[in-house]
């Protein structure tokens, strides 16, 4: 493995996924709040009411991370934590709680990377019209530079904005995220928003911390045409516009990919631009956040199965699979991670999520044996690897996540934790692939792998040993 040599080893989370107490310490609601509660929503009703209750306990976080090793964690705050409201004043409890986790991590050595937006927008925004509202955008920017303010002390890494294709398209088109609509071209407003916001993020961050780090998170999918008939190729390409270079033209290039309009139509296209300034969106980034998950194969469709895209249907990948149906395909993380290469050879790549959602379980011998996990695991950083090998700058690798989440339009069943998450009583099980990923850390690392099944101490943070 030694194409891995140099990489920075990590694990992330987000905010609403796993902290918890929502009502509590001064956090105003957020449209995923407003989104869980709304019937049928969200399988069994779940919600981030409770989660993996790390608002209460952040030690059991702390510990997790030190336990494995991690080189960086990546978490997001949430902006309804860190003001009071509409005034955008600063919530001293909600910045003092992640400050107390940003020096937990510092003080055990991990660097931390702060994701300023995780799809958690205030409600009193949306209410305003949310990311179809150029506002948005502007309050964002007074946002960032008030967790930088706050929290710059202890984190020199920001990620503005996480997904932007998600809280586009499934916020406003497939209706399965928050706030759950249905259009598509607020859709496209919302993409194109987030984009300005995230420009207007950077510069905000750039103008108080000059030597900060500063990047984006786009989630990328690799498209495979089904057949290479041409209308097949066409329907890949339509694909490719949307989740792909809808995003990666604007943050890289600063103008939007020449179907825009043919797919969308000039007058959506117009209405989605409105005061938004596309060159302006190209701010230089620091790294390029890759989030990897989707390999699909594309064909043409009249009546379309996809949730999102019009006239195409995904077809269904051969085994194996993930929980959830996402093909394993490693292959495709190799060509992403080259694609953004070839994009922008100079480029830190930062792979800041990646990860195989499971529906788990604990075993009669009370452990996790997520042996999917670990095979996985094992052949995207043999993707990653030969990646770096045909030159991708790739330069740290977090692994989605640490622990069992609030997996949004899933809840709480698909888990794709390296730590299970018992969720009635908040206890933490390293699962196997935990124990893999820390002797892999260990073995990247001069005093090589530590011994087999070695131990965490577990007595103060609610943590449970397992294997
Ligand atoms: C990504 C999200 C992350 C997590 C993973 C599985 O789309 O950014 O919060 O839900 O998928």
């Amino acid at each position: 493995m030694s194409a891995l040599a140099g990489v920075r080893w990590g694990s992330a989370t987000a905010a609403y996924q796993v902290e918890g107490a929502v009502d509590e310490g001064g956090r105003t609601p957020s449209i995923w709040d407003t989104f869980t509660a709304r019937p049928g929503a969200i399988p069994r009703g779940d919600s981030g009411e409770i989660a993996a209750r790390i608002y209460h306990h952040p030690a059991v976080l702390l510990d997790a991370v030190a336990w494995l090793g991690l080189d960086t964690y990546r978490l997001s705050v949430a902006w309804t934590r860190m003001v009071t409201g509409p005034d955008g004043r600063p919530n001293p409890e909600g910045i003092a709680y992640y400050r107390r986790v940003l020096q937990g991590l510092r003080d055990r050595g991990v660097t931390p990377v702060v994701t300023l937006y995780h799809w958690d927008l205030p409600q009193w925004l949306q209410d305003a019209g949310g990311w179809a509202n150029l506002a948005t955008a502007d309050a964002f920017a007074e946002f960032a530079a008030l967790a930088v303010g706050e929290l710059g002390d202890l984190v020199s890494e920001w990620i503005t904005v996480n997904e932007p294709f998600c809280a586009a398209f499934h916020g406003h088109l497939s209706g399965l995220h928050a706030p759950g609509l249905h259009d598509e071209a607020t859709a496209l407003r919302a993409a194109l928003v987030q984009l300005h916001a995230h420009g207007e993020a950077v510069r905000a961050v750039r103008r108080l911390a000059p030597t900060a780090r500063v990047g984006v998170s786009l989630n990328l999918s690799d498209l495979e045409a089904a057949t290479d008939n041409p209308a097949d190729l066409a329907a890949t390409r339509v694909a490719d516009l949307v989740e792909n270079r809808l995003f990666l033209d604007p943050a890289l290039r600063g103008r939007l990919p020449d179907d825009t309009v043919g797919y969308f139509g000039a007058d959506v296209v117009e209405a989605a631009l409105r005061g938004v300034d596309v060159t302006r969106i190209a701010e230089p980034l620091d790294f390029l956040g890759v989030n990897y998950y989707e390999h699909n194969l594309v064909r043409a469709s009249r009546v379309g199965n996809d949730l999102v895209v019009r006239g195409i249907e995904k077809l269904p990948v051969p085994e194996p699979r993930s929980g959830n149906g996402v093909a394993v395909n490693p292959a495709g993380f190799t060509r992403v991670l080259l694609r953004v290469a070839a994009l922008e050879p100079e480029l830190p790549i930062w792979v800041t999520e990646n990860g195989i959602g499971l529906w788990d379980y604990l075993g009669p011998d009370a452990r996790c044996n997520d042996v999917e996990r670990i095979a996985y695991l094992d052949q995207y950083l043999a993707a990653l690897a030969t990646a770096r090998d045909q030159g991708a700058r790739v330069e740290a690798y977090f692994h989605w996540s640490l622990m069992d989440t609030f997996e949004w339009s899933y809840g709480y069943q698909l888990r794709y934790g390296l730590f299970y998450v018992d969720f009635p009583t908040g206890r933490l099980l390293p699962k196997q692939s935990a124990h893999h990923y820390r002797r892999l850390i260990a073995g990247q690392r001069a005093g090589g792998p530590p011994a087999d099944g070695s131990t965490m101490d577990i007595s103060s943070a609610g943590l449970s040993a397992g294997a």
